[in-house]
């Protein structure tokens, strides 16, 4: 085929014809290997774009119940080291799905109750449970936990508080407004237990994404969530775990529509859950959170680790 067309571009013509010709030829080959070129490098992270099934990449899974380490977790006070270890675990998301569920009872038994962030429990107690045991916080609602202390910081006896935020923001070697701030909490409510996830850990988060994801956390713009933190360190640290509230990856691109329903189930006036998800996965510039990318990827290790879903359930 390739030889007919360059027999029938060089056979017949004039010189200038063929000169043209050859010219041609030259463009169409840097052109294609220029496109080769596009290719392979959007393909560099073990992904490949696919307009059905959206990103196919090479999953490397990896195990984290050996992957976790104690020394991810800098005490802020004390001398306290991260040992956690609990048989069953409920993960508390802070989705609005839970409302009107009534399993708040069914919550409170679990040996360990974890939640994110300001998730409340009071005047939600029916619904979400009243006992708090861990509680991940991201850098951006450090502000929101301390102003109420009788919410987060000491209503159940011994909470656990774990910290996550870039290193230059929130570390102890950064002696930032923050670290201090965290400090100053940490030796008022003697009661509390406050960790920092360690720089080193944080990069190994981000290593972790990539690798389940084949895709770059920095180099796509986005941010890790709270959500993926808490789901990585409840593995690390539950034997199982019940998580309340969290819809299924591709729950937000059924047809018809899911109903509209707050993101946050204290915050009914807050923005719309699967418009929040879907502006996060398609945002290309600034801090994005891919959280469908991170379901995907949980309901993979689902299947690894003993998790399961409830309201709703999957
Ligand atoms: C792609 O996967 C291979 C293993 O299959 C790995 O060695 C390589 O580093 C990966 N490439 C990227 C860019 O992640
Ligand atoms: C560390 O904690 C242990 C047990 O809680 C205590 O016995 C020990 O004195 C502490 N060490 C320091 C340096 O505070
Ligand atoms: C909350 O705490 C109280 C007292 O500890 C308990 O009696 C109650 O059953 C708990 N659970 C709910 C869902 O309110
Ligand atoms: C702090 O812990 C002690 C001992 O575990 C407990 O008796 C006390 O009630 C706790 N204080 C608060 C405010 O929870
Ligand atoms: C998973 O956890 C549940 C609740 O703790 C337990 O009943 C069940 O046996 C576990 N399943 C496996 C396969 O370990």
């Amino acid at each position: 085929m390739a030889h007919r067309l360059v027999d029938k571009l060089s056979g017949f013509d004039s010189p200038q014809q063929r000169q043209q010709s050859q010219k041609m030829v030259i463009f169409g080959t840097i052109f294609l290997l220029t496109t080769l070129l596009i290719l392979y490098s959007s393909n560099s992270g073990n992904e490949s774009y696919n307009p059905r099934n959206g990103y196919r990449y090479t999953v490397h899974t990896t195990n984290l119940k050996a992957w976790a380490n104690q020394d991810g977790y800098v005490a802020v006070y004390g001398n306290k080291t991260m040992n956690l270890h609990c048989k069953q675990c409920a993960l508390v998301t802070s989705s609005s799905h839970i409302l009107g569920s009534n399993v708040g009872d069914d919550i409170d038994q679990a040996e360990c109750v974890i939640r994110m962030n300001d998730a409340p429990t009071t005047g939600f107690e029916k619904d979400v449970g009243n006992r708090s045991t861990i509680r991940v916080v991201a850098h951006s609602s450090v502000y929101r936990i301390i102003r109420r202390p009788s919410e987060f910081l000491n209503k159940t006896p011994d909470p656990v508080l774990i910290f996550w935020g870039p290193p230059t923001k929130i570390s102890k070697d950064a002696k930032g407004t923050l670290f201090r701030l965290i400090q100053k909490v940490s030796m008022a409510f003697t009661n509390l237990s406050t960790f920092i996830i360690a720089p080193k850990k944080m990069r190994q988060f981000d290593d972790l994404f990539h690798k389940e994801t084949g895709r770059d956390r920095e180099k796509s713009r986005s941010w890790l969530s709270t959500g993926w933190f808490t789901m990585v360190i409840a593995i690390e640290m539950c034997d199982s775990i019940h998580v309340y509230g969290m819809v299924p990856p591709y729950y937000c691109s059924r047809r018809p529509q899911p109903k509209r329903i707050p993101y946050h189930y204290y915050e009914p006036r807050g923005p719309d859950e699967c418009t929040t998800y879907i502006q996060n996965e398609r945002g290309r510039r600034g801090n994005h959170h891919r959280f469908i990318t991170e379901k995907q990827v949980f309901a993979r290790w689902a299947k690894h680790y003993n998790i399961t879903f409830s309201n709703p359930k999957w």
